[in-house]
This record gives structure tokens, sequence and C-alpha cells, in this order.
């Protein structure tokens, strides 16, 4: 039997998930479980039975946003720092990781996980790139960081929850989050219901206007800098040539053309050698375990 699909929602939580689609809805919501183990304390049961129960709640919670209609969900399951638990508590949890996902796999696709940062990796990749001369250095931008990240082919989440009381993002999704809804609640992640679910999304649809004009002023004021480092660039290239670019609003233009296209076609190459990168070193990994 399906996990995710299994279950529907009750008559009245499906009475107000129409009244809250009325709104605008999050495409991507992204989530810190917090709180499995002050869950399994509270309950007196094992520390394992916690966190069991706390991916079980993860099957819930994407049952209601498919309900919901919410696309995308990405779920923090592990930080770097998560690693310096006992080794029984990291086994228990790789080992639920294991079972769990795969099962959650198998049945839906707009699941994202995370087990650790990326914006570091991402730099690292830029300047393997430069190294390589895939890259000119003038090429690093905040864009071309947004095309390295791992979450590259989603939109940005438009809120991020966690749960349990703790107000801090704890290296998740930093880059990503800028303009997010944050949405901090105090109930433990395996007691999360619908209604904690349906208070996020309320939230985020009265922050909307506030969050989407910061989106597109943020946007505008990315283009804004790109072209002024571009215009700077052609004035000091034709000013080598002993011409002023001042003069010549044609020939400038021209050349802030020939710029961003040489500039476009250097990612697009750069973009496609990383990711034949990132393939190789999957495959070299899938080896390694195997
Ligand atoms: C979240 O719950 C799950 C993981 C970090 C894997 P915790 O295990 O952090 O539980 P609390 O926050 O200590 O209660
Ligand atoms: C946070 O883990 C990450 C997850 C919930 C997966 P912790 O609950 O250990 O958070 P910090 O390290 O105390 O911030
Ligand atoms: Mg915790």
């Amino acid at each position: 039997m399906s996990w995710i699909k299994e279950g529907e929602l009750s008559l009245w939580e499906r009475f107000c998930a129409n009244i809250i689609k009325a709104g605008p809805m999050p495409k991507h919501i992204a989530f810190i479980m917090d709180g499995n183990r002050r869950y399994a304390k509270k309950c007196q049961v094992e520390r394992q039975e916690g966190h069991s129960q706390g991916f079980n709640k993860l099957a819930e919670t994407l049952r209601w946003c498919l309900n919901l209609g919410i696309p995308e969900v990405t779920v923090y399951a592990f930080s770097i720092e998560n690693f310096k638990r006992s080794k029984s508590e990291v086994d228990g949890l790789m080992d639920l990781a294991r079972q769990k996902f795969s099962r959650l796999m198998e049945e839906q696709c707009f699941l994202n996980v995370c087990f650790a940062h990326e914006i570091s990796n991402a730099v690292r990749e830029m300047a393997w790139g430069v190294e390589q001369g895939l890259l000119d250095p003038s090429d690093i931008s905040e864009s071309l960081l947004d095309k390295c990240l791992y979450t590259n082919r989603s939109p940005y989440p438009d809120i991020l929850i966690r749960t349990s009381g703790e107000v801090r993002l704890s290296d998740f999704l930093l880059w990503q989050t800028s303009h997010s809804c944050l949405v901090f609640q105090p109930v433990l992640w395996p007691e999360y219901t619908f209604w904690n679910l349906f208070e996020a999304i309320l939230q985020f649809q009265m922050n909307h206007s506030v969050l989407q004009k910061a989106r597109d002023m943020y946007a505008e004021e990315r283009k804004r800098q790109q072209l002024e480092r571009d215009q700077a660039t052609v004035t000091e290239q034709l000013r080598q040539e002993g011409l002023q670019a001042s003069g010549d609003a044609q020939l400038q233009r021209t050349r802030l053309h020939k710029l961003s296209a040489r500039r476009e076609e250097r990612v697009q190459g750069f973009l496609q050698a990383l990711e034949l990168k990132r393939a190789d070193c999957l495959a070299r990994l899938g080896t390694a375990s195997a």
C-alpha cells in the first residue's frame, strides 16, 4: 500500500484547504524537522522510536502537501554537526534514512533531501572552472553561484519551517531562503499536524506581497549591478583602444551585447563540464561503495 497516498484529508481539513487555496500558494516548502529526541523523552519511548516517528511524519506531511497542491518539498535530514552524535544514534538514523527514503522515492518525486550544506562546494566548483580556463574570473557572480547549487533546478523555497521552537537555520539552505517566509513553530516534529502546516501557509499568505516585492527588487538589483560591471569593462576596453565610450552609444551597445553573449557561452560550457564532473564523481562513489 502506498505510504504517502494512503489516507485522505478529513472533510473539515479539505474544506479549509479549499479556502486557503484561494490565496497565493507556496510552490516549494522546506522543513527542518527538529525535535525527535525531545518527543521520545516526552513520550518515554526509545530515541530511535522518536526518529522513526519523525520519518513517518514526513510521509504524512508530504501527503498534506500533495493534497494542497504544493509541488516541491525539501527537507533537512541530517547536518554535518549531527555526525558528532553517538555512533549508535548516527547508525540508527542512517538505517532509517536508507529504509524510509527509498520507500518515499519509490512513490514520490517531488522531495529533495539535504544532508549537508553546499555553498562552499559551489564556490570551489566556480574556482575550478576558472582554473580550467572554462570561466573568466569576471564571470563569477551571484547568478552563477545559483546555477552551481544542487537546488538549481528548483525554485527557491517560499516557506522555511523549523519545528521544536529552535529559531536558527543550522546551515540549511542559507542562500536559498534569503527571501523565504521563515516560520518557527514550537511543535515537536513527530507531533506536527495539518493545522501547523495550515498556519505556516497562512503566515506566508499574509506576507506574500512583501516577500514578492523583496524578491523582485533583489533580482532587479542583481541585473543592475551586472550591467554596471559590464559597462565599466566596455569603457575600459574602448579606452585602451583609444576610443571614448560616451562618444558612440551604438558601439557601446554592440560591445555590451558581445560581452554578455560570450559570458553566456562560457557559463554554458562550464555548466556542462560541471555536470559531467559531478556525474563522474557520483559514479566513482557508487563503485567505491559497491
Ligand atoms: C531532529 O531531531 C532529527 C535530526 C537531527 C536527525 P533531533 O534529533 O535534533 O531531536 P531534538 O532536537 O534533540 O529533540
Ligand atoms: C538540525 O540538527 C538539523 C536537523 C534537524 C536535521 P540539530 O537539531 O542537531 O540542530 P542544531 O545543530 O542544534 O542547530
Ligand atoms: Mg534537534
